[in-house]
């Protein structure tokens, strides 16, 4: 037996790699195996040698097994070893030009908004995602019974068991923001607030999160011409024309009275949309002077202050002025569309360094 265990030991040892050790390890403990066969005389001998030569044996077959493992362990390491001398990372290296990635259409689109009302004099705010019942909905003169509810296709979060109180939902709008900023700053005030938000929906022009930009502006004399031209000075700048069109359409939403949706004027020849000519007109935004019961809501007096709040899809926005066809792309990540639509990672759109160079 010791003359076993010398063969044994000193063959591990001498083993170079994971694969030559498991023949080692089939020849000596495998069910044919030098040890296993030894293991199967036992039964031939008399009861007290046997008892003897079975303890010496399982020792024996013990310590081979756990040399067989520290080899394995130790070849182990060895192979992880060279294989990181192959791998190896110098991260203090620049970045390399070719694998640039690019900034998304509507991250772009969002900045150009945003330097376009900042130059208004408008600051973003924003608000949580998840957000409450009365927040989404009360605040915003929709009550729980409100038929305008069921339009918004909302989807809700869960509550622990027995919990009755109304759940949280994913914002269906980004209109609950107008009730933060005013909690926060009171009146006047002045805020863009864009973000995401969620509704059920899904198909060539819906994805269930999408982006809006809200906009509000509460002062003592704020009207409906000041809202007209906020937004006709919007769309000049954003879609980088001279002329634009928008129709004010009379329309409905609970939080603001009386409300409006914009149209512009645009054409669409050979598949190709262009906005400011034409014939045709798209609707781009919601809109409407602040409900006194929203103000109310957030803690500002409509006795004495009044003003405008607009809604508007950014997504929407980025696919007329950058010619995008479907909407389910922008959230798809393929690299082959980004690479296309997205824009120099360098590239701050600026009102006076041109907004899409
Ligand atoms: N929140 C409205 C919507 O999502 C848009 C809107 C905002 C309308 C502000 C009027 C005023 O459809």
């Amino acid at each position: 037996m010791d003359d076993l265990l010398t063969k044994y030991l000193g063959a591990i040892a001498s083993v170079a790699d994971e694969s030559s050790l498991e023949d080692l390890r089939v020849a000596a403990l495998g069910k044919k195996g030098e040890i296993s066969l030894k293991m199967r005389e036992l039964g031939q001998m008399a009861p007290e040698a046997r008892q003897t030569a079975g303890a010496a044996l399982n020792r024996l077959k013990d310590e081979i097994d756990a040399a067989l493992r520290a080899r394995k362990a130790t070849l182990a390491d060895a192979a992880l070893d060279e294989r990181l001398k192959t791998e190896w990372l110098d991260v203090t290296l620049p970045g390399r030009p070719r694998r640039q990635g690019t900034i998304h259409p509507v991250s772009q689109v969002t900045e150009e908004i945003t330097a376009i009302f900042a130059d208004m004099g408008f600051a973003v705010a924003e608000g949580p995602q998840i957000e409450s019942d009365w927040f989404n909905f009360d605040a915003l003169n929709m009550a729980p019974e409100h038929p305008a509810r069921q339009e918004h296709d909302t989807f809700f979060m869960a509550r622990a068991e027995g919990d009755d109180r109304p759940p949280h939902v994913l914002r269906t709008h980004t209109s609950p923001v107008q009730i933060r900023a005013m909690q926060a700053q009171g009146a006047p005030i002045r805020v863009i607030a864009p973000g995401r938000v969620y509704r059920m929906d899904m198909d060539q022009t819906h994805t269930p999160m999408f982006h809006q930009v809200e906009g509000l502006a509460i002062d003592r004399d704020i009207s409906m011409a000041n809202l007209k031209w906020v937004l006709e000075e919007f769309c000049r700048a954003f879609f980088e024309v001279d002329r634009v069109d928008l129709r004010f359409r009379a329309s409905h939403f609970p939080f603001t009275e009386p409300s409006a949706e914009v149209d512009i004027r645009c054409s669409w020849t050979g598949g190709q949309l262009k906005i400011g000519e034409g014939d045709s007109w798209m609707e781009i935004l919601g809109s409407g002077m602040v409900h006194p019961k929203v103000l109310a809501a957030a803690g500002v007096d409509p006795a004495e202050w009044q003003g405008f709040a607009f809604g508007m899809g950014i997504d929407r926005l980025a696919m007329l002025k950058y010619g995008i066809p479907d909407l389910r792309a922008f959230f798809e990540s393929d690299l082959r569309w980004l690479r296309h639509y997205g824009f120099g990672a360098l590239d701050k759109p600026t009102l006076a360094g041109g907004l899409s160079r």
